[in-house]
């Protein structure tokens, strides 16, 4: 694959703490990110860091469960900034509770919306402008959790092991047309939602940690930047491992249900 500096940057969920670090850690003078969330004081104050570091920011404040809006969103960024690189990140998670109740469909419904179908919708919406110019690179953020299903978080694992397999399969299909996919699964990092997250967070990164990461194996078109090394060897392990196996390890661990 043609390597290429990446001067577009497109980052949804970048109010919140991987989106930020991930942000600012790309922003530099020639570079325009483009940035998507919710909260737009958060986002504002994002932008402003980013510009103290020479780079142009456009921002986009909705929610991006309206598929619509966040795909003519990205045509028209694509249409002024012809995009280089698109990093889905946004995310949400919800748990089983403490009494182990289980997950409200609404709930279910929309964790759905938020970590896979719109990040679909963001693939579907950029990639017609990559394959034209034959050129581009798309980050999907997974999570260590598709690796293996885990007992208190089944939705979350399930939409993460969405996201996983969507961003193998483009990347199979579009390396050809010089188009590279990586799979980012990281395990905790410190953010508002791993704080809520029930159970235990062995190997806690920062998000600037993570940041640098990422940018580092995207750059180089990784199929998969999955960190850290101990939890990313053990959570594969589940995978490979009989699944009466892993759980009993689950268990033992500390993740039961
Ligand atoms: N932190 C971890 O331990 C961890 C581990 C593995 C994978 N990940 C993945 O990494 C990604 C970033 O997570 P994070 O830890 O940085 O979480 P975070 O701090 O809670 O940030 C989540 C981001 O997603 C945005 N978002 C959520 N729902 C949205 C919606 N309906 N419409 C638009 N934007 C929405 C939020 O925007 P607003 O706040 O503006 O609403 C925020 O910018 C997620 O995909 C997560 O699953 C995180």
């Amino acid at each position: 694959m043609t390597r290429f500096v990446s001067r577009n940057i497109l980052i949804t969920g970048a109010s919140g703490s991987i989106g930020s670090a991930l942000a600012v850690t790309y922003a530099a003078p020639g570079v325009t990110l483009i940035l998507q969330g919710r909260n737009e004081a958060r986002l504002e104050h994002v932008a402003q860091s980013c510009r103290a570091k020479g780079a142009r920011v456009e921002l986009g404040a909705f929610d991006l469960v309206d598929i619509p809006l966040l795909q003519a969103w990205i045509l028209g960024m694509d249409d002024t900034h012809p995009l280089d690189l698109v990093i889905a990140n946004q995310g949400i998670n919800i748990n089983i509770g403490s009494d182990g109740q289980g997950e409200a469909w609404a709930d279910t419904d929309r964790l759905l919306d938020v970590n896979l179908r719109a990040t679909m919708a963001i693939a579907h919406a950029v990639l017609p402008g990559m394959r034209r110019r034959g050129h581009g690179q798309i980050a999907l953020l997974s999570s260590l959790a598709a690796y293996f299903g885990l007992p208190h978080t089944p939705a979350y694992c399930a939409s993460k092991a969405g996201v996983k397999a969507f961003g193998e399969s483009l990347r199979g299909w579009l390396a050809p047309e010089n188009i590279g996919v990586t799979v980012v699964m990281p395990g905790y990092v410190e953010s508002e939602m791993c704080d809520a997250m029930p159970g235990p967070k062995p190997f806690l990164w920062t998000a600037d940690r993570a940041a640098r990461k990422i940018k580092q194996g995207v750059g180089k078109n990784r199929a998969r930047v999955s960190f850290p090394f101990p939890l990313n060897f053990g959570t594969w392990w589940l995978a490979v491992l009989p699944a009466h196996s892993s759980l009993k390890i689950l268990r033992w661990m500390g993740y039961g249900a």
